[in-house]
């Protein structure tokens, strides 16, 4: 069985971070998104491995190399335009051959991995398999219409669902898919939409299995989602302080304070996450917070949020929460009579100011 991840594509939502990056590496406890779904095929059992890339391909090829510290083998598929899932399949033919494959969208979470799914696709040999989930909000999604437990009917983000299960980015498939993929049009968005291809599955008769799952999943499109994903994988850390923390300082419970870090005078209240290097000075980390390499924060108070790495955060007066702070940005007092704010924003930036 082989892998493949769909790491191309433009996320708009995520702007402006992603003018500057791949939205599928931007870290949620510190490490990329992508790398869950790289482990989590790995812990499957799953080695060879794709990545479909875009216009983003320098930086996720330089962020993932060979594969080697997985242990895995990993190909990367150039897509030159985001035409869609149904799409990076199709273009995926020559690295996926006849074998069965896992796909899993670069930008989902999926807590407790894939393993007993792709177990089950082993064992039964179904020509697909997806999984689903309950969503309070089913038109963001590709959703599922059941009919005594079977498939009868897939539309990708309808306006009005019969349903309200979603589509989980995790599909299995055999080589029966590219008949699918090679037939079908593109979507009124001009994609073409792996929704589509399982429905004409379905309705040639092929066996789609379906599975609904129980655990805790996310696609890390939107903010509130990647500080949701941040918020759950923070919690199953375990205390592991590698940095140093002064006596003046406390940092307990679900706290990692990564090598090189320092703890000066602070409260780091777990779970949260302070990367190599960073240093926190007279600073209150809440939490559910992820601090990544080189922060300096400095008489600051944050919780719920992410910040980037090489950003430096100084005497800012109110508590920040909720928030997604770039890389190498600088938030600040401005100097000097009348008070005021200062910015020097990129474009589709968002602020929320008191
Ligand atoms: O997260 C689950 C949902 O994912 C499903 O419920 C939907 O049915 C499915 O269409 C998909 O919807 P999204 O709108 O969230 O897909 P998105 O455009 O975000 O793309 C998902 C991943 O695939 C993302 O890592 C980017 C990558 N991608 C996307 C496109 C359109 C590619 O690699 N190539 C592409 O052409």
């Amino acid at each position: 069985m082989k892998g493949l991840i769909l790491s191309g594509g433009k996320g708009t939502r995520l702007r402006p971070l992603t003018y500057t990056q791949a939205k599928q590496l931007v870290p949620v406890a510190n490490k990329p998104i992508l790398f869950y779904g790289i482990e989590s095929l790995v812990e499957a059992g799953i080695k060879d491995i794709g990545i479909v890339v875009g216009d983003t391909h320098a930086e996720i090829r330089e962020a993932v190399g060979s594969g080697s510290r997985w242990g895995a083998k990993i190909t990367f598929v150039k897509q030159d335009e985001p035409l869609g899932l149904a799409h990076a399949v199709k273009i995926s033919q020559g690295f996926l051959k006849k074998d069965p494959f896992v796909m899993y969208l670069g930008d989902n979470i999926i807590v407790g991995g894939v393993r007993k799914f792709a177990e089950r696709f082993r064992k039964e040999k179904p020509n697909s398999q997806i999984l689903l989930a309950h969503v309070p909000n089913p038109s963001e999604f590709g959703v599922a219409e059941l009919s005594r437990g079977k498939v009868v009917r897939l539309v990708e983000k309808p306006k009005n669902p019969k349903s309200d299960l979603a589509l989980v980015g995790v599909y299995l498939f055999d080589h029966n898919i590219f008949q699918a993929v090679n037939a079908i049009k593109p979507s009124r968005r001009g994609e073409l939409e792996i929704t589509d291809a399982i429905q004409y599955l379905v309705t040639k008769k092929f066996n789609v299995q379906s599975h609904i799952i129980d655990g805790w999943w996310k696609d890390t499109g939107k903010l509130e989602d990647m500080l949701e994903a941040n918020r759950i994988i923070l919690d199953s850390l375990h205390l592991d302080i590698r940095g140093s923390v002064d006596k003046n300082s406390k940092a307990d419970f679900k706290v990692v304070v990564e090598k090189g870090a320092k703890i000066i005078n602070s409260a780091i209240r777990g779970p949260a996450i302070i990367g190599k290097n960073a240093r926190i000075v007279n600073s209150y980390v809440g939490p559910f917070t992820s601090i990544e390499h080189d922060v300096q924060l400095e008489n600051v108070e944050i919780e719920h949020s992410i910040v980037l790495e090489h950003s430096r955060i100084q005497n800012i007066g109110t508590r920040i929460s909720d928030s997604l702070i770039g890389k190498n940005v600088v938030i600040e007092p401005a100097p000097g009579r009348p008070e005021s704010y200062q910015f020097l924003v990129g474009d589709n930036s968002s602020f929320k100011i008191h």
